[in-house]
């Protein structure tokens, strides 16, 4: 595997009883590259995500993240690799009962035993500062709007410094201030970080600011690929219609 590639999906197939959700997928995704996934609701945008990070295994195919086949590890070979790697959910539930700062401190404590108190709540203000919340520190989660809760929800999944993100739908539910924020923070995460992110979204304006290439997922296949100018100016019927009916544009 080329050494710029940081996850390779070979022909992944993924079917729940009768419903074919993914078949034969196949995607390479460059280092410090941002790809967005795109696809209407229930075209298998997560199904995708959690394939690749391991959390579902597919019927068919394989996933490499920096050359390691995800599907073969043992689950501590899973834990290593996972430490690498972000994952912001859809829905980005924080812990309710923790505040912000023991919400952060969590994914520290669990993957890096060595980090002292003083280490681990450097870092959790460090990346507060990240996404401008400071002062949200010892705030409890029902405390927060809903576009702090993202924000916080993103600093606990970079907090490891992962070399790759996962988002699944960062902007969701936000208005379109928050939402383009939210984004910006994105793009200089990945700039100031150098990380390799795999966005998916419904959020056009999300994607523009986001965006070094795109794919469409489409009946089971990766319909379409190209850069976000190439598919949302594209004469092709089907884009033409998702991009001016089913995307959330501002
Ligand atoms: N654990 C599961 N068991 C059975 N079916 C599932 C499971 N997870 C997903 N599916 C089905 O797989 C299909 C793809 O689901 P997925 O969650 O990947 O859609 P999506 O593209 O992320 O949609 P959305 O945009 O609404 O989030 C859906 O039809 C869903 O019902
Ligand atoms: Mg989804």
């Amino acid at each position: 595997m080329a050494n710029n590639l940081i996850v390779v999906v070979e022909n992944l197939t993924k079917r729940f009883d009768e419903l074919l959700v993914l078949e034969n997928v196949s995607i390479e995704v460059h280092r410090a590259e941002n790809l967005i996934v795109f696809g209407k609701s229930g075209s298998g945008k997560s199904v995708l995500l959690k394939c690749i990070i391991g959390l579902m295994k597919p019927d068919y195919g394989n996933v490499f993240i920096n050359d390691k086949n995800v599907l073969v590890l043992s689950i501590n070979q899973l834990n290593k690799v996972r430490k690498d790697i972000g994952f912001l959910f859809q829905g980005a539930a924080l812990y309710d009962s923790m505040t912000v700062r023991e919400n952060l401190s969590f994914p520290l404590k669990r993957h890096f035993e060595e980090m002292t108190i003083k280490e681990i709540d450097d870092k959790v203000k460090y990346t507060l500062e990240l996404v401008s919340l400071e002062e949200a520190i010892d705030k409890m989660p029902s405390e927060l709007s809903g576009g702090m809760k993202k924000r916080i929800g993103l600093a606990r999944s970079i907090i490891t410094d992962p070399a790759l993100m996962l988002y699944d739908e960062p902007t969701t539910g936000l208005d379109p201030i928050t939402s383009k924020e939210i984004s910006e923070l994105i793009l200089n995460l990945q700039k100031k970080l150098n990380m390799t992110s795999i966005v998916v979204t419904h959020d056009l304006i999300c994607a523009e600011i986001i965006a070094d290439r795109a794919i469409f997922l489409k009946d089971a296949h990766v319909a379409y690929e190209g850069n976000i100018d190439d598919l949302t100016k594209s004469n092709d019927p089907f884009l033409k219609n998702f991009f001016s009916h089913d995307i959330k544009k501002v």
